[in-house]
């Protein structure tokens, strides 16, 4: 079976891949669903949503500065270097789509990369909506100020209840409709929209693969779901 997703892989002139945040649990960030993954006892749900920020914008910005100091301290993995090498392979035909906001795709070397979930090392204006990077996470004092305009700025992340960008995941949905192969890494595969993506890639006729320790609701559906963590998959997989 993985030397059949090999082959595929090999083959393919369209890949396109979707990521979550099992992708850096290798890199040492917490997964979202897993025991590791509560901030002084609080949910992810409980944090990343407009009704939290307009309740507790102090808190959720303590939230947010902890894990991009968490976030810079930490490297790149085996499974981001690979999908760098990846994308060198297959270049116009590679597409990446991550619903993680920590930048490690961007450090490992990707750039058709389209981060659905926005990012933690940037801010967005709550009045004009001009969006700058953070200052580095040693010097950071949350809330950070909109050099334009001088107004409070906010995490520039997608929040529970929010839309994405129309246009980032309309460019996600093209990768994943004309995909001959799709690749699904890390995610419990349960947020939508972005849990769609493996479904409408495999409705459309491609070769899905599935990385994954545990089971999610997409395993039916792929034609190999290997249970192995990103890295170890990924080079199991990956065309020699
Ligand atoms: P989750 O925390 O829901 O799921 C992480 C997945 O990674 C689980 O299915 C784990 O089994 C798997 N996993 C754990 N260790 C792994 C490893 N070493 N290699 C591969 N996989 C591993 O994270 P996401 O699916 O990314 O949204 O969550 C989706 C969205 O929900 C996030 O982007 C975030 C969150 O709330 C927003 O913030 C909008």
């Amino acid at each position: 079976m993985e030397s059949a997703a090999r082959a595929k892989l090999a083959a393919a002139d369209r890949v396109a891949v979707l990521t979550g945040a099992g992708v850096s649990a290798e890199s040492g960030i917490p997964t979202f669903r897993g025991a590791g993954g509560l901030w002084e006892g609080f949910r992810p749900e409980e944090l990343a949503t407009p009704a939290a920020y307009a309740r507790d914008p102090e808190k959720v910005w303590r939230w947010y500065a902890w894990r991009y100091r968490q976030v810079s301290r930490a490297e790149p993995n085996q499974a981001h270097l690979l999908l760098a090498e990846l994308e060198r392979m297959k270049g116009d035909g590679f597409t990446l789509v991550t619903q993680n906001v920590d930048g490690l795709h961007r450090r490992a070397g990707n750039r058709r990369l389209i981060e659905l979930h926005g990012s933690i090392t940037r801010a967005r204006c709550e009045r004009c909506g001009h969006r700058q990077p953070l200052p580095s996470a040693d010097e950071f004092e949350p809330p950070p100020l909109c050099e334009n305009c001088g107004e409070r700025m906010r995490p520039d992340v997608v929040w529970f209840g929010e839309f994405l960008d129309p246009d980032l995941l309309a460019r996600a949905e093209r990768a994943f409709t004309t995909a001959a192969v799709a690749l699904v890494i890390g995610t419990s595969a349960v947020v939508e929209p972005a849990a769609s993506l493996g479904r409408i890639a495999k409705a459309a006729g491609a070769y899905l693969i599935e990385i994954n320790p545990e089971a999610t609701p997409l395993t039916p559906l792929a034609d190999l779901s290997l249970r192995e963590t990103a890295a170890r998959g990924l080079a199991a997989v990956f065309p020699k």
